[in-house]
C-alpha cells in the first residue's frame, strides 16, 4: 500500500463521515437533551464497565438504575437481549448498553496472531479478518471489540508483541487503519459493525525489559515519532474508541495522563470518540504510587477525562463526592458522558438495540478461506537451502513435533470464543491429501515445553525412513499475550534437541515454528534445510501450511519485526541511529586473539559475542523464486516544501515460479537537528509477478513523511540531503539521493 492509496483510504472515510455530519448535529442535539435530564448517578452510570454477570439480580438492578453503561465479556445473545431490554425497557431513560468482548484476531473463525497478519504486509488480510470477526461477533450482540493492538513493540520479551503489527509504525499505521475499516465498517450503525478500539494509549509496547505492565521511558521525540503515528492514524480513520495502556510514561500512568488523554488525543487530534480505560487500569494507580486512594485515582482519572472505567469501580464509588467537592467538574463529566452517547448513537443502539437471534453466521466458506488465505500470506520462509521447498517427489514424509497436530495451540493467543475442534492442523491436512505419499508421525514431545526426550529414538528412525522431515516447533498459545514475557526466548523445552537428534538422519528437515513472537533460533536456522516462520496461524494454519509445503501457495511474508540472534541484542530493530561508531571491521569473540591488545579489535558498535546483525532484518522473507531490484528512479532530484517527489523502481520475477513481493520504500534523513534512523519505513507495495515478469512500482515522497519531533517540540521536515532505497527488506538495495529544500 503506498501513501497515494492509503490518503486515499483516509479520504474515503472522511468524505463517508463529512455526509453525515448533519445526522450528528440532530444527534448532538438528542445528546444535549438527554444529558439535560440525566441525574449525576445516571450520568457517572454511563461511565461505568462491568463484566457479565449474565442475568445476576445485581446486574438487573445496576441497569435498572441506570448505573452501568456498558458490559464486557456476556456472550449469550438471549442474555445480551434480556439485559438490553432492562435497560431500553425499565431504566428511566431508556439508554441502550454497549456489550464489548476482546476480539483480537477473530471470533470463531480464528485468523492468524496481528503480528502473523502484519507479516502478510497486506492490509486486506487484516480488513478481511476484522470484517468477519465482526461479523461473527455483532451475531451474538457484541457491539465494541477491544482491538486493534497497535502497540509498537521492538522486545519479543513481551508477551503482547503477539498481538501486535511489530516494530514498524507506518506499517503498524496501515494494518491498524484496515482492521479499524474491517471492524467499522461502511456504517457504524450497521447491525454487523463493531466499534473498534485503538489500544493501548499508549508507549505500552517500550515497557522496560520486556516486562509486562512495567514502568516505560519515553521521550517525547519517541513519542510522538514512533509510539504515536499508528493512534493518530486510527483516530483520523474514525476509529470509535481508545483504550488506556496500563503503563506509567515517565512515572505518569496513562490513565491519569493529560497530555496524552487531553493535549494530543483530544486538543490536537480533535478526536470525538470514547476513551476507556484498560481494565482496573484507574485503579491501578492506587499502586503506581501516584494516587493515595481509589478516589485519587478517580480524580486524576476524570481530570485526565479517561471517559469509562473498566472494572475499577472508582467513578461509582468517588465521582459524586469529588464533584461536590468541587475537584472534579460537572461539565467534563457531561462531555465524558457525552462521548458515551454518541457512541451509542453511532453504533445505531437507541433505533435497533437487540441483536437478531439467528442461525450464527460462524465458519462460513467465505471466512475459512480468508482465514486460510490470511495463513498463506501470513507466513515467512526464512531460509531454504538447495530448494528444499517445496516438497517434491516425495514418497515417505516424516512428520514431527509438539505443534503438528496441536489444534488450540495454532489459534495463538487472546482467544476467548475460538474453538479447537475447528482446527485444521497440519497433521491432519498432511493425511488427508497424502494421497500414496506414506505420513510417518511421530509427535515425540507432547508440547512445546515438554523435556521428555523418551521417543527421540522413535523420531530418528522415522526421520531415517523418510525423504523429509517435516518438525513442526514453537511455543504454545499460554507462552505469548498478556501477562507471558520470556527472558529466556529459545524454543522451550527439549525442542531445539530433538532437531539436533533428527539431522542425525541425514535427511532433509524442513523446520516450520508456530509462535507468538520471534524466537532466538540461530542454532536451529543453522541445522534446519528449511525454516518457515507461521506464527499462530489460526483455524486454517493446517490447510495454509500445507499448500505452502507443497508448492500449491508461494511464500510471500516478510519480517514485521527484527528477530535478534540472543536475547541479550534486544533492544535491536532496524529504524535505529547510526552512532558516532557504527559497527566496521566486527571480530567475533572467538576470533580475538589471544592476548589482544586493549583497542587492536577495533572500537566501534557491536557485541562480541552477537556481532552487530540481527538473525533476520525487519522486512525480510524469501520466496520460492528470486527478485531483482533497479536502482530507484527519482522524478527530480530536489523535492521543495509542500512538493512532491515520486521514486519509480522496476522489480523482476528472475526465476521460474508465479509470486508475490513486498517491495518496500525506505528514506534515511543524513543530517538533521536530531539524529535520524538509518532508514524508516515511508511505504510498501504488494505485487504479482508472473516468472519472468518485470513491473514499476511507485510511490510519492511529500515534506510530511520527511518531518520528525524535533528538540523545539515540533515537527517539521529539514532541508538537506535524504537518501530513498526501493528494497527487499530494510537492510538490501541501492541508495539514491535527493535534496529537500
Ligand atoms: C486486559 C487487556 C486489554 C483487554 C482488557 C479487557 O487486561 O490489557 O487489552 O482489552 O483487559 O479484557
Amino acid at each position: 500500500m503506498n501513501i497515494k492509496n492509503l490518503c486515499i483510504a483516509g479520504a474515503t472515510l472522511f468524505l463517508l463521515s463529512c455526509s453525515s455530519s448533519k445526522k450528528e448535529n440532530s444527534q448532538e442535539e438528542k445528546i444535549d437533551k438527554l444529558i439535560a435530564q440525566m441525574t449525576l448517578d445516571e450520568k457517572i452510570g454511563q461511565m461505568n464497565q462491568l463484566t457479565g454477570l449474565g442475568l445476576s439480580d445485581d446486574m438487573k438492578n445496576s441497569i435498572r438504575e441506570g448505573s452501568v453503561g456498558s458490559i464486557l465479556n456476556e456472550l449469550d445473545v438471549k442474555t445480551i437481549n434480556e439485559l438490553q431490554r432492562i435497560a431500553v425497557e425499565e431504566s428511566r431513560l431508556h439508554i441502550p448498553l454497549i456489550f464489548a468482548r476482546d476480539v483480537i484476531h477473530g471470533f470463531r473463525t480464528i485468523f492468524p496472531i496481528p503480528l502473523g497478519q502484519a507479516a502478510s504486509w497486506n492490509p486486506q488480510v487484516a480488513e478481511d479478518g476484522a470484517r468477519i470477526a465482526a461479523v461473527e461477533a455483532s451475531a451474538v450482540g457484541i457491539r465494541w471489540v477491544f482491538a486493534p493492538m497497535i502497540d509498537i513493540s521492538r522486545d519479543p520479551r513481551w508477551g503482547r508483541i503477539a498481538e501486535s503489527c511489530g516494530e514498524d509504525p507506518y506499517l503498524t499505521s496501515v494494518m491498524g487503519v484496515a482492521m479499524v475499516k474491517g471492524f467499522q465498517g461502511d456504517s457504524l450503525s450497521n447491525p454487523s459493525s463493531v466499534a473498534a478500539c485503538a489500544k493501548h494509549y499508549a508507549g505500552y509496547g517500550f515497557t522496560e525489559s520486556g516486562k509486562d505492565y512495567n514502568t516505560t521511558w519515553i521521550p517525547e521525540e519517541l513519542l510522538r515519532d514512533v509510539v504515536l503515528p499508528p493512534f493518530e492514524a486510527a483516530a483520523k480513520a474514525g476509529c470509535a474508541t481508545f483504550m488506556c495502556s496500563f503503563n506509567d510514561i515517565n512515572g505518569v500512568p496513562s490513565s491519569g495522563n493529560r497530555h496524552l488523554n487531553v493535549d494530543i488525543l483530544r486538543n490536537e487530534w480533535d478526536y470525538d470518540g470514547v476513551l476507556v480505560s484498560d481494565w482496573g487500569s484507574i485503579e491501578q494507580m492506587v499502586q503506581h504510587g501516584i494516587a493515595a486512594d481509589l478516589k485519587d485515582a478517580a480524580l486524576l482519572a476524570a481530570n485526565a477525562e479517561v471517559d469509562v472505567d473498566m472494572m475499577g469501580f472508582a467513578y461509582v464509588r468517588h465521582l459524586k463526592e469529588l464533584i461536590a467537592e468541587g475537584k472534579v467538574s460537572e461539565k467534563i463529566v457531561d462531555e465524558m458522558v457525552r462521548n458515551v452517547l454518541r457512541l451509542k448513537f453511532r453504533l445505531g443502539l437507541f433505533d435497533n438495540p437487540y441483536a437478531k437471534e439467528q442461525e450464527s453466521p460462524f465458519y462460513t466458506d467465505d471466512a475459512l478461506l480468508k482465514a486460510k488465505n490470511a495463513a498463506i500470506e501470513s507466513a515467512v520462509l526464512l531460509k531454504n537451502e538447495k530448494n528444499v521447498l517445496p516438497l517434491k517427489n516425495v514418497k515417505t514424509i516424516a512428520v514431527v513435533g509438539a505443534l503438528a497436530d496441536a489444534p488450540a495451540d495454532q489459534l495463538g493467543t487472546w482467544i476467548f470464543d475460538g474453538e479447537p475442534s475447528h482446527s485444521i492442523t497440519p497433521l491432519a491436512v498432511l493425511k488427508k491429501d497424502a494421497g500414496d505419499v506414506k505420513i510417518n508421525y511421530v509427535q515425540t514431545l507432547k508440547y512445546s515445553r515438554d523435556k521428555n526426550k523418551g521417543d527421540f529414538a522413535k523420531a530418528l528412525a522415522a526421520a531415517k525412513s523418510s525423504d523429509v522431515v517435516l518438525y513442526f516447533a514453537g511455543e504454545e498459545a499460554i507462552l505469548s499475550g498478556e501477562a507471558k514475557c520470556r527472558a529466556d526466548i529459545s524454543l522451550p523445552g527439549a525442542q531445539s534437541d530433538l532437531l539436533t537428534e533428527l539431522k542425525k538422519a541425514g535427511k532433509p528437515v524442513v523446520l516450520v515454528v508456530m509462535a507468538g513472537r520471534p524466537l532466538t533460533i540461530s542454532k536451529e536456522v543453522a541445522e534446519a534445510d528449511a525454516v518457515l516462520y507461521a506464527f499462530h496461524g489460526g483455524t486454517m494454519a493446517g490447510e495454509a501450511l500445507a499448500d505452502l509445503l507443497f508448492g500449491k501457495a508461494v511464500p510471500s511474508g516478510k519480517l514485521p519485526v527484527t528477530f535478534p540472534r540472543m536475547v541479550g541484542q534486544i533492544p535491536t530493530y532496524y529504524a535505529h541511529k547510526n552512532t558516532g561508531r557504527p559497527a566496521e571491521n566486527v571480530q567475533l569473540i572467538d576470533d580475538i586473539p589471544v592476548g589482544a591488545g586493549q583497542f587492536s579489535i577495533g572500537a566501534t558498535s557491536y557485541h562480541l559475542d552477537a556481532g552487530d546483525s540481527p538473525l533476520f532484518p525487519f522486512g525480510y522473507g524469501l520466496s520460492y523464486t528470486t527478485f531483482a531490484y533497479s536502482e530507484p528512479r527519482l522524478s527530480a532530484t530536489t523535492l521543495q516544501k509542500g512538493g512532491t517527489l515520486t521514486v519509480e523502481c522496476d522489480i523482476t520475477n528472475t526465476g521460474k515460479v508465479d509470486a508475490a513481493e513486498v517491495a518496500q520504500l525506505y528514506i534515511r534523513d543524513r543530517v538533521a537537528s536530531l539524529a535520524r534512523p538509518v532508514r524508516e519505513l515511508k511505504g510498501f507495495d504488494k505485487i504479482q509477478l508472473k516468472a519472468g515478469e518485470t513491473k514499476t512500482v511507485k510511490f510519492t515522497l511529500t515534506d510530511d513523511q520527511l518531518a520528525f519531533w524535533n528538540a523545539d517540540n515540533a515537527k517539521r521536515a529539514e532541508a538537506g540531503e535524504f537518501q530513498v532505497w526501493v528494497s527487499a527488506d530494510s537492510q538490501s538495495g541501492t541508495a539514491v539521493s535527493f535534496e529537500y529544500k
